[in-house]
């Protein structure tokens, strides 16, 4: 028997319904959540940690909430490198070892490269666009394979995941270009092009100078694979085209450093040539060589609009370089 004054009784009835409402759509929501358990779905936990405090949610209702969004978090992160099985020869140890090698010489160069506009040419799966997105760059990374572009996408996602305030992916932007038919009016202006790993993939070297001229403003990096010997030659070499990371219409080249120097500076004033390597197999430091061995051979140029006052550069091919 019921000692309540009998005007309760009904707003006690609509409080049970009100909380069976929320506690059904309590579930509801966490049900959802729990099916798409993404960077996004653990933020909108958040925001409900956040309302349910500030409504006086009682403890289980916010250790429910509190609990979803760690899982969330942890199978959220877990997806990202999930998604990162099917990138191939891209995250083989040889190709991040490569990358580890290339950039950390980069860095040694002293250049200009902090807040700058930058174009990426045949940017793979984008692994090399956080070094300039880290320097605050506004990046444009393009690439002829569709597949690449897509990845690009959900692989600079995955570098930000743990860090879903970082302003740094939106400065991120990805296209779909073909080096060797689109022409550079359409990519517009930047302060530095980046040509990494891409010049030796195309049929004509000349063309893809040519766009980098169009669309540089002040510094063009290029590394590339090389032949050996001191005579200007591009050497056609055959590739396969079904490979993610090769020359998309299976043509491609491998150009002496006479010929990458001087179509340089056809159309860039200053060319330069680092006085040390990366430290790795693929970057020689003695060039007077004729034969090329059973590896690549890579080397690194940097043109310019201006004059560079830099230690690291000479303006000049070297027949000897130091390790960085
Ligand atoms: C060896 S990967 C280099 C990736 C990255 N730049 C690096 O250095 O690690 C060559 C990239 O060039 C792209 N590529 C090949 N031919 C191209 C073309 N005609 N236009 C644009 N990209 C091309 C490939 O799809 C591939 O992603």
């Amino acid at each position: 028997m019921s000692c309540r004054p009998s005007s309760l009784r009904v707003p006690n009835t609509a409080l049970a319904v009100i909380v069976e409402l929320s506690r059904r759509l309590r579930d509801l929501l966490l049900h959802a959540l729990h099916k798409t358990r993404t960077p996004q779905s653990a933020r909108v936990l958040t925001s409900a940690c956040r309302a349910s405090r500030r409504f006086g949610a009682g403890p289980a209702l916010l250790g429910d909430i509190q609990g979803e969004r760690a899982k969330t978090r942890v199978a959220s992160r877990r997806e990202h490198f999930d998604s990162m099985d099917d990138v191939g020869d891209f995250h083989s140890n040889h190709y991040l070892r490569l990358n580890q090698r290339r950039l950390e010489h980069l860095s040694t160069l002293g250049l200009p490269l902090t807040g700058r506009t930058v174009l990426e040419l045949g940017a793979g799966i984008g692994d090399l666009s956080p070094f300039f997105l880290d320097r605050d760059c506004e990046v444009t990374s393009i690439d002829a394979r569709p597949e690449n572009v897509d990845r690009i996408r959900s692989n600079i996602a995955a570098y930000y995941a743990f860090y879903p305030s970082s302003g740094r992916p939106e400065k991120h932007r990805v296209r779909l270009f073909d080096l060797e038919k689109g022409d550079g009016a359409g990519l517009g202006t930047f302060d530095v092009v980046h040509c990494y790993g891409v010049l030796y993939h195309v049929a004509d070297p000349a063309r893809m100078i040519q766009l980098m001229s169009e669309t540089c403003l002040h510094l063009c990096l290029v590394e590339t694979c090389v032949s050996p010997g001191r005579q200007s030659a591009i050497h056609p070499t055959r590739e396969d085209a079904t490979a993610p990371s090769q020359a998309v219409h299976g043509l491609g080249c491998r150009p002496t450093r006479t010929w990458v120097f001087d179509a340089l500076r056809s159309v860039f004033r200053h060319v330069y040539v680092p006085i040390a390597q990366p430290n790795h197999e693929e970057f020689p430091i003695d060039w007077t060589g004729t034969n090329s061995g059973p590896i690549l051979m890579r080397a690194m140029f940097v043109a310019s609009r201006e004059p560079l006052d830099n230690l690291n550069l000479i303006g000049a091919l070297p027949d000897r370089q130091t390790r960085c």
